[in-house]
């Protein structure tokens, strides 16, 4: 029978098959990249709040406790939010003419609890415990990065499964002292992982890696 291809369309079709093979690699690559990039986990990117509440002015130059706003982070699993009313303790008083507060007066009078935007937030299927962290020497800070350096709050970590993982497989590369949990200053010592180590034992921490610790 007659060749219909010429010889060289073999070589042809070979490298179109592997040059194939090298797209599909790469574009799942891409996509494997981007599914963890900043820009889909929204990591450092700050969010826009109906009242552009700084935690930059009210705890680092203000000084006020986590605890004053997020009344619940030691004793549950939800941090807490603060209701207008904590606002109204200082706010009834200060800045009574601010234009930026309009909303939170607003609140007060009618009742109608602020919206404010989630910044952090896991999937339904995810089980998080924010007391059991602050409980065993995880800071704030850990998580949630210099929040005392943010006038808007942004995500200062993916959230995403490998970065659980990644303190849940050894805590003892960031636990810290009980006393030093709300700390916006402290850093990690130079023998951290010793330190880590010691801690670790004395709190009894566990390194919690089964599936059902995250996913009941
Ligand atoms: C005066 C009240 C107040 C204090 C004090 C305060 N916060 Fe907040 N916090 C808020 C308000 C209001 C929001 C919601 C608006 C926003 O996201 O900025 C918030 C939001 C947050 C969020 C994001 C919540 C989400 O949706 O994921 C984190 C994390 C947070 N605060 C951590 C802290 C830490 C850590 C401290 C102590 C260093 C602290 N806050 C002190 C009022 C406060
Ligand atoms: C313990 C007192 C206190 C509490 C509670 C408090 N604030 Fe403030 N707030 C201040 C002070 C003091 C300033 C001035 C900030 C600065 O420049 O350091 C301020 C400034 C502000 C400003 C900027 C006002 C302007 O015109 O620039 C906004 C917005 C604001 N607060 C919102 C809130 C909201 C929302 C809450 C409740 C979640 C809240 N504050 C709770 C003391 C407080
Ligand atoms: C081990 C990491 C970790 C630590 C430590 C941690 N957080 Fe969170 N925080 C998270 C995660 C994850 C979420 C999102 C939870 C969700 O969507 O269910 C969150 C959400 C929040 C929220 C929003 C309300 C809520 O509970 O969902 C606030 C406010 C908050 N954190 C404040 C704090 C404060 C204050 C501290 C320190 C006392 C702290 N967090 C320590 C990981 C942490
Ligand atoms: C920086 C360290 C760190 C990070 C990050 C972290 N954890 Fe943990 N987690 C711990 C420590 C320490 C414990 C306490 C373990 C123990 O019980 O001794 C813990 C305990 C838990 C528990 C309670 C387990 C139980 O049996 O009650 C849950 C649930 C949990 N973590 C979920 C998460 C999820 C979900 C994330 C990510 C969104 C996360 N953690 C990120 C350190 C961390
Ligand atoms: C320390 C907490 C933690 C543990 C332990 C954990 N997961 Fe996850 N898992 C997460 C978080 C957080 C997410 C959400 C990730 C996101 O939103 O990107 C997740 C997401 C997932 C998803 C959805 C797909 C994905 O990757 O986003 C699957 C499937 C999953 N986990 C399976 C498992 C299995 C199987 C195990 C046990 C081998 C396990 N997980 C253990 C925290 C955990």
């Amino acid at each position: 029978m007659a060749q219909i291809f010429h010889r060289s369309t073999n070589t042809l079709s070979r490298v179109t098959i592997f040059g194939a093979v090298f797209i599909v690699a790469g574009i799942l690559g891409a996509v494997g990249i981007f599914v963890r990039s900043p820009y889909v986990t929204r990591e450092g990117v700050p969010v826009v709040q109906p009242v552009p509440f700084s935690h930059k002015h009210h705890v680092n130059d203000d000084g006020i406790d986590c605890r004053y706003c997020h009344t619940s982070v030691e004793v549950s699993s939800f941090a807490g939010m603060p209701p207008t009313e904590t606002c109204m303790n200082c706010h009834s008083q200060l800045f009574t003419t601010s234009p930026v507060l309009v909303p939170v007066f607003a609140s007060a009078r009618t009742d109608m609890p602020i919206q404010w935007n989630r910044v952090n937030q896991l999937p339904d299927f995810v089980y998080f415990d924010h007391s059991i962290h602050v409980n065993k020497g995880v800071g704030c800070t850990t998580c949630h990065g210099q929040v005392d350096q943010m006038p808007l709050m942004m995500r200062a970590a993916s959230l995403q499964m490998t970065w659980c993982l990644d303190c849940h497989r050894d805590p003892a590369k960031y636990v810290r002292p009980l006393d030093q949990v709300f700390s916006m200053t402290w850093q990690p010592p130079a023998d951290q992982l010793e330190a880590g180590k010691k801690l670790v034992t004395e709190y009894h921490i566990e390194s919690k890696t089964n599936c059902s610790t995250c996913h009941r």
